[in-house]
């Protein structure tokens, strides 16, 4: 029985195609635990307001791409819930009471929303939404009461957040002694468990200008729809500053974390890796062809997947998917929600909410 699973949430905010380092970081892991658990999977939507509200046809147009992108990599709207977080009016409920749950300096000390003010050169004129969107994402995450959220390592200074306000909000309303170790919170009698963050096998991928993290704001991504040429060009672009083939190199330039990320082949991996530091005649062209035909073997299948969505009537298959996700996700978050405000001492009424 599906509603006997635990529970996963996580999400991504609709910017743009996803890249290589979305599929190392969490897409991957996403994919492969769709059957142990009971999964939602959340598009942000809301939270690419906090930037770009002058900008509502190409957020509709990156909320439709992202959805292609998740099920291309392998994302199954059967077994898992596409959620669109404007949808789901118990999410932005809850941000408000759980806004009552944490101090405005703590919110603005999240490293997370640092690194993007500075990041997207915001400076101090950001919109009052856009700090607000990490109340929002606690929300987004525990009003489906999940035990694990898999995400890149820069979202879990949020989920960190998230396991405070979870904590807070069972003390102060569910009388949860502050004692209580984290996961026996809802055993002793908590609405939310305290969930814990999950990152995938590669936290880090490196640009490919060997340098900063990948990211297509930085121009330096890999991205899931590149043709094989379009990799091979950009796998040529890495960066290792190595001078001659003859020189030893060093296994830890960021072409050898391509190198563990892409090529399957264990056996193949510690070869290069030999011969590379021993500076055995084999030079970075060599070792970026194989990175680039990896790489290229991975992108194949989801780029037939993305084929059918991108074929006329492919963008009316996606609002569908988006549709019954809504209708899904909606039971479990109203359920949430209506918990929560009775241990507030808001259950003066009760509601349902219909699709037509
Ligand atoms: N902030 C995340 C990002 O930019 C997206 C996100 C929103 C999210 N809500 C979430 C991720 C809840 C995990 C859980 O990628």
């Amino acid at each position: 029985m599906t509603a006997q699973k635990p529970r996963i949430l996580t999400g991504d905010t609709p910017t743009g195609r996803l890249h290589l380092g979305h599929w190392v970081g969490s897409v991957e892991n996403r994919v492969a635990l769709q059957d142990e658990y009971d999964c939602y999977f959340l598009i942000a939507n809301m939270h690419a307001f906090t930037t770009r509200a002058d900008k509502p046809g190409e957020i509709r147009e990156s909320t439709i791409e992202i959805v292609k992108d998740w099920l291309a990599c392998g994302i199954d709207p059967e077994r898992a819930s596409v959620v669109l977080q404007s949808e789901i009016p118990a999410i932005v409920e809850l941000s408000w009471y759980f806004a009552m749950l944490i101090p405005f300096n703590r919110v603005m000390r999240n490293p997370t929303l640092k690194t993007e003010i500075e990041a997207k050169g915001l400076g101090d004129h950001y919109s009052f939404g856009f700090p607000l969107y990490a109340v929002g994402q606690c929300a987004d995450i525990l009003v489906f009461r999940p035990e694990l959220v898999p995400v890149g390592e820069d979202q879990v200074a949020h989920i960190e957040m998230t396991r405070e306000v979870a904590r807070r909000f069972n003390q102060v309303y569910c009388d949860v002694d502050p004692q209580t170790e984290d996961a026996d919170y809802v055993n002793a009698g908590g609405l939310f468990p305290i969930p814990a963050a999950k990152v995938g096998r590669i936290a880090r991928l490196p640009g490919t200008d060997g340098v900063n993290k990948m990211s297509k704001s930085l121009n330096n991504a890999i991205s899931l729809t590149d043709s094989p040429k379009q990799v091979k060009k950009k796998v040529g672009q890495i960066y290792t500053g190595r001078q001659s083939m003859d020189e030893p190199g060093d296994i830890t330039n960021s072409l050898f974390q391509y190198v563990r990320a892409f090529i399957k082949d264990e056996g193949r991996i510690k070869e290069l890796e030999d011969a590379y530091s021993k500076g055995d005649n084999i030079g970075d062209g060599h070792v970026k062809v194989e990175v680039a035909s990896a790489i290229s073997e991975l992108l194949a299948p989801i780029q037939e997947r993305r084929a059918r969505y991108e074929a006329p009537g492919g963008d009316e298959l996606i609002v569908e998917v988006i549709r019954e996700g809504i209708k899904k996700a909606t039971p479990m978050a109203e359920e949430t929600l209506e918990l929560a405000k009775s241990a507030m001492k808001l259950d003066f009424a009760r509601r349902s909410i219909s699709f037509t």
